[in-house]
Formats: C-alpha cells, structure tokens, sequence
C-alpha cells in the first residue's frame, strides 16, 4: 500500500496588529497577536518516485509552480537533495475552502502544512525550528503556523512567540468577496503613516507593542483596518453589522478584507453566521462560525 497522509491547514486572524516601520527590504516591521481558527484547508500527501505534482479542489486556484504549495514542496526537496538525502516525490492534494487574498494566511497555513507533511513522509524528521526557517522565505506568515495555536510574532513575521494562556471562545468570520491585495495595503499604510526605508517613526521594540489579553479585548486595533476599509466603505456595513448582531470585539484580519467578531458561545456564533448573509442581502459574502483553536493541528505530527 502507498505511503499516506493527510493534515488539516487552519486559518488564522490577527486579534492585534500594529505596523512599527518599514525595513530596508521594503517589508514592514510588525508586532502582532496571531490566532489559529477552525476554518481549514485539507492536504493530503502521498508518496511517489520523484515527482511533485499537485490537484486541487474546492475553491478554484492554479496548481501551478505558482501555487505556495508546489512551492514549498519544492524547497524541501532541494534542501533534502543539498544535503545528501535520496530525491524523493509526492503526489499533493489540495482541498481549498479558506479564501484566498483574505487576510486569513490561507496559502502560508497550506505551505506549512506541505513543510510538515512531507518532513514526515519523506521520514526526514527535521525539527520546526528548521521547517519554520525554510517556511520564511515563502511568506511572511509561515512561520507562525509552527509554533500556534496563538503566538506574538514581530520582524517580518519570522519571530514568533507562542503565547500559552490563549484566549477562548468562538469567532465569526466575514469574507466580503473583494480581491485585496497585500502589498497595496502596506503600500498605503506606510505612505500614509510616512514610513520609509530610510527612516522609522514608530521606533519601538516589538516586545514593547504586546499589550496583555484585556488591553487588547478593550480596545481592538490593526493599523491595516483604515487603509482597507477607506478604499472599500461596505466594510464598515459589514463591521455594524457583526456589533448589531451580538459581536464583542469586530475587527478586520490582516490586510483584510476578512472580518471578525468574538462570541462567548457556540450558538450565537453559529446563528451570527447564519444571519450575516441574510441581513447583507445583495453583498457577496460568506460568513463561518468557528472556534479559537486550543491546540495546532500540526504538533501531533512531530
Ligand atoms: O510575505 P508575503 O508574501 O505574505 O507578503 C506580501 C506582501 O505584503 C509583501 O510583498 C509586502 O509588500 C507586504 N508585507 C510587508 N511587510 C510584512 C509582510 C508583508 O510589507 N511584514
């Protein structure tokens, strides 16, 4: 029987996020609060001669050398090959149900979870403090996903601290179906906030931005969230819509256009979910009810 596996790819959201200054790589220093949810992508790994190949299903993306799995897959490889290891191939599926260009880390959530599935079935048994190294060249929020369910990262992205007392409860996400894209919203931000690469007016230790659990549920804050929600005014609608509804704490993830309310409990969250599409009728959107996650789905594969 062929070697097998499968893993789940959670998204995550940002309940913190501050922009420090810009870097002289043209990335942005950040201090931020990062969560896994329950919303995931599912891969699967199988073993085959040398190749690397790649099916996708669920929602449409390319499965081409584009695609940050593919990617991933590929990286390993070399690095396996590079350091003396027998070239070894994989037949990858992808079951695509976290959208993309959201803020929710999708595709990084994907790429690790290819650095960890292949880690184990090609037996090489590196730890996570190499894959998540590998992990930061694909993306700035790879690295993040190794050491969930919750962690503060800064740098780029590729310092991360987990954090153990992780905050609980049930979460709705709000995916309008607008395309955002990252590096313009960085774009906007910095120009609008005057950093550039030669100068950083939020001089600041990233440790010194990490406010505790209860500043942070008193006063919700990404510095990203005005530039997106400037350029696409429906998301205010949207975030009124979530407090109308019951959410406590309504804020975007990431560079958005992804937003989310806490809940206390399940059922609220999930009746939340189900009455967003409805009361935004004539918005395209999607709604999920899903919870915080406690433990990462990839620690039991190390
Ligand atoms: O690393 P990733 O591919 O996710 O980043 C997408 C874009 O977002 C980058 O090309 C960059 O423009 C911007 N970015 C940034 N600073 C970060 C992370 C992302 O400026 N810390």
């Amino acid at each position: 029987m062929k070697q097998q596996l499968s893993l789940q790819a959670p998204a995550k959201i940002n309940l913190y996020l501050r922009v420090l200054n810009q870097r002289s790589d043209g990335f942005h220093n950040l201090s931020s609060l990062m969560h896994m949810v329950g919303l995931y992508d599912r891969l699967t790994f199988e073993a085959q001669e040398t190749d690397l190949t790649l099916a996708i299903s669920g929602n449409p993306l390319p499965s081409d050398a584009s695609n940050l799995v593919l990617k991933a897959a590929t990286l390993l490889q070399k690095e396996m090959i590079d350091e003396g290891y027998p070239r070894k191939g994989a037949h990858i599926t992808l079951h695509k149900t976290i959208p993309v260009s959201a803020g929710l880390a999708g595709g990084s959530s994907d790429a690790a979870a290819t650095l960890v599935g292949l880690n184990r079935l090609w037996s090489l048994f590196w730890p996570k403090q190499k894959l998540a190294r590998l992990g930061a060249v694909l993306g700035s929020d790879v690295p993040f996903f190794f050491d969930g369910p919750a962690a503060w990262i800064s740098g780029r992205g590729e310092k991360v601290t987990p954090v153990s007392d992780n905050i609980q409860g049930w979460v709705v996400l709000v995916h309008p179906e607008i395309p955002v894209s990252t590096a313009a919203v960085f774009r906007a931000y910095a120009s609008r906030a005057g950093l550039t690469k030669q100068g950083s007016p939020l001089n600041i230790k990233p440790e010194k931005l990490r406010p505790s659990e209860t500043e942070i549920l008193a006063h919700p804050l990404n510095d990203l969230e005005s530039v997106t929600l400037t350029r696409f005014p429906l998301l205010n609608a949207v975030k009124q819509t979530l407090r109308d509804l019951g959410g406590v704490f309504v804020l975007m993830s990431g560079s958005g256009p992804t937003l989310f309310a806490l809940f206390g409990h399940q059922e609220e969250a999930e009746k939340t979910a189900r009455q967003m599409p409805k009361v935004m009728r004539g918005t395209a959107l999607k709604a999920w009810a899903v919870p915080l996650l406690w433990t990462s789905p990839f620690e039991e594969i190390f």
